[in-house]
């Protein structure tokens, strides 16, 4: 089962004990029903990165709702899916974009054999049957569309639905949102949002991690090269920070994708110009992006090289 093996990954990632047996806790006093199996996500790939684990794990245990912030390709969807999975709780991907509004989220009479029946939103189910709520780029929308929210993010945790009833959320359910400033189309989260979460600023992978991350998802890659992936990522972080160059080929998605296609038998420097290098329109920036891989990728590599199958 899903759960099982992602308790295994953390506790061989370090994630503490008491958290741990809260957890599984939390799995056996929240039953869920067997038609919702079927929602809880079993994923693809593992978040790492123990510290945001631990404080991800103890926020939902008492109760919070969470908000993701970091720049792009910083596992914030990744983690929240396996949030999801770690406590066995169905889950809803909500999207949130400009013309997000509040019937969208929470549902709107639809006519049926003559007769109005509630569609229900994706809010109303989370509320209903204990779910996750994972509101993605809760930033795109319009604050006065997520004003619903309101009261099912704080102490009352309940839905007005227009025309029916008042909801209370299910005591198991939560919000994840994530948020990525500085896209375009973003904006300001507004301050009353922001106080109904706890709030996790999520870091740029470390070099260990990805080294973990890459060994992880290309299991007959050679040590070696999956040293250098993880150098050749954190050359580029180096560069952004010294304000070198902009985030741009700072892409770890980028960088996952080169990989794929090398193991798929394009020559390394060439796959590497597709996920990374080109990320900058910038010619000259793109050139200093370019050295950095010329120093340690040779022209001629290819899959043969880098991996062992
Ligand atoms: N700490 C991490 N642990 C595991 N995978 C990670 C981590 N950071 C980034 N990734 C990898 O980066 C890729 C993107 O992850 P994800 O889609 O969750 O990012 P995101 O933060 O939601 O990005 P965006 O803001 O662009 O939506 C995935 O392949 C994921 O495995
Ligand atoms: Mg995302």
């Amino acid at each position: 089962m899903a759960e099982t093996e992602m308790m295994d990954f953390l506790k061989r990632e370090g994630v503490s004990d008491r958290i741990l047996s809260e957890v599984s806790y939390f799995r056996t006093y929240y039953k869920l029903s067997p038609d919702m199996e079927r929602r809880v996500p079993d994923p693809m790939y593992h978040y790492y990165g123990t510290d945001v684990w631990e404080k991800a794990l103890s926020s939902l245990l008492v109760g919070e709702h969470l908000l993701l912030a970091g720049p792009k390709a910083t596992g914030k969807n990744v983690l929240a899916q396996d949030l999801a999975a770690v406590f066995h709780r169905p889950e809803w991907d909500i999207s949130l974009y400009i013309n997000t509004d509040a019937a969208s989220l929470i549902g709107a009479d639809t006519f049926e054999n003559g007769a109005v029946r509630l569609r229900k939103g994706p809010i109303l189910r989370v509320a209903e049957e204990g779910g996750f709520g994972v509101l993605d780029e809760i930033n795109m929308a319009r604050n006065e569309s997520l004003a619903v929210m309101h009261a099912v993010l704080d102490f009352r945790r309940v839905i007005d639905v227009p025309g029916y009833d008042r909801i209370s959320l299910n005591e198991a359910s939560r919000f994840i949102a994530t948020m990525n400033y500085g896209y375009a189309g973003t904006r300001e989260l507004n301050e009353a949002l922001a106080s109904r979460f706890l709030i996790i600023q999520m870091p740029v992978i470390s070099e260990e991690n990805l080294n973990k991350l890459i060994r992880d998802k290309f299991p007959t890659i050679r040590e070696e090269y999956a040293a250098q992936f993880s150098q050749l990522f954190h050359d580029i972080r180096r560069k952004c920070e010294g304000g070198e160059i902009s985030t741009k080929a700072l892409d770890l998605r980028g960088l996952m994708a080169s990989i794929n296609l090398i193991s798929h038998g394009l020559k390394a420097v060439d796959a590497i110009e597709l996920g990374i290098v080109n990320k900058c329109f910038d010619e000259y920036e793109r050139q200093l992006v370019k050295d950095m891989i010329t120093v340690r990728f040779p022209a001629d590599l290819t899959r043969d090289k880098i991996f062992t199958d």
